[in-house]
């Protein structure tokens, strides 16, 4: 939790200050992609990148997930100027909430107006198709650490912020109707956030069902909020990468996970460029 914020503030201003002298002379990002599982190809995609290892940036987290870069990527995806996070940093990992989310603050202080969050999720919707994929219109997060905790910074957000549209729907109108063009199978869902980094049991999936869930996932609830209490728009995609735990009878394995959010790589790959493309406000 925070307790300092002068210092904390001083801390993400120190990053974003960094990040602003690397950038000089390009074009500013409006956005910023955080590439989850399946999604580390568009790394590699983007014209004209700049890479900045995190640990170069003075005050970053450095991620130790498995199969998570560490790096923040600018450059052109669909003409427009994007950054990348390839990497991002999960509560399971040891991290308390502000360092999970110290990115989305910096984001925030350079001028980010859209976050797009992407990760892996289980299907808890028995209707779900491995590896299809969900635009995230709300979330489900009871039982985790609250984002916010500790003293209000008032120039990031409110105290209080609503919470009914966290998701903005202007941007998963664009998201389902990119995928529909590309004739890319999508649906929208409810993501129900887990600390992990255990998978949950049979019995919390079937109550996460009865609550409304479609998906569960370790990550994207702590970065949506954080992002939306400063006013950056979010939209959010799920790769449905296997069954949620107790739905199959088999037993749930990270190299699942991977496989097939390697398979439906290609679809999120060009899903994340169309929309891209269409974004209004990305340069
Ligand atoms: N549960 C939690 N996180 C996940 C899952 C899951 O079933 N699949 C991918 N990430």
């Amino acid at each position: 939790m925070i307790t300092d914020t002068a210092e904390f503030v001083k801390r993400v201003d120190g990053a974003a200050d960094y990040i602003r002298n690397a950038l000089s002379g390009r074009v500013f990002p409006s956005v910023c992609i955080v590439l989850g599982s399946g999604l580390g190809p568009l790394s590699s995609m983007a014209e004209e990148p700049l890479e900045i290892p995190y640990k170069d940036i003075p005050g970053f987290p450095v991620s130790t997930a498995p199969g998570h870069k560490g790096s923040l990527i600018i450059g052109n995806l669909s003409g427009k100027s994007v950054f990348m996070m390839n990497g991002r940093f999960h509560y399971y990992e040891g991290y308390p909430m502000e360092t999970v989310t110290f990115y989305v603050r910096v984001m925030g202080r350079l001028g980010v107006k859209a976050l797009l969050l992407t990760n892996a999720a289980g299907g808890v919707n028995l209707d779900m198709k491995v590896p299809e994929l969900v635009a995230i219109t709300d979330h489900i997060s009871f039982n985790a650490e609250p984002v916010l905790r500790g003293p209000n910074i008032a120039e990031f957000g409110t105290r209080f912020p609503d919470q009914c549209h966290v998701y903005d729907s202007e941007l998963t109108d664009t998201l389902v109707n990119c995928a529909r063009d590309l004739q890319i199978r999508i649906s929208r869902g409810v993501y129900a956030y887990s600390k992990g980094p255990q998978y949950e049991t049979p019995a919390e999936i079937r109550a996460l069902r009865i609550m409304g869930a479609d998906c569960v996932g370790m990550s994207t609830v702590p970065e949506a909020v954080a992002a939306s209490h400063m006013g950056i728009k979010v939209a959010a995609m799920s790769c449905i990468t296997n069954m949620a735990a107790g739905i199959t009878g088999n037993p749930l394995s990270e190299q699942e996970v991977l496989d097939n959010a390697a398979l439906a790589s290609k679809n999120s790959c060009a899903l994340v460029k169309e929309f891209v493309k269409r974004l209004e406000f990305a340069d």
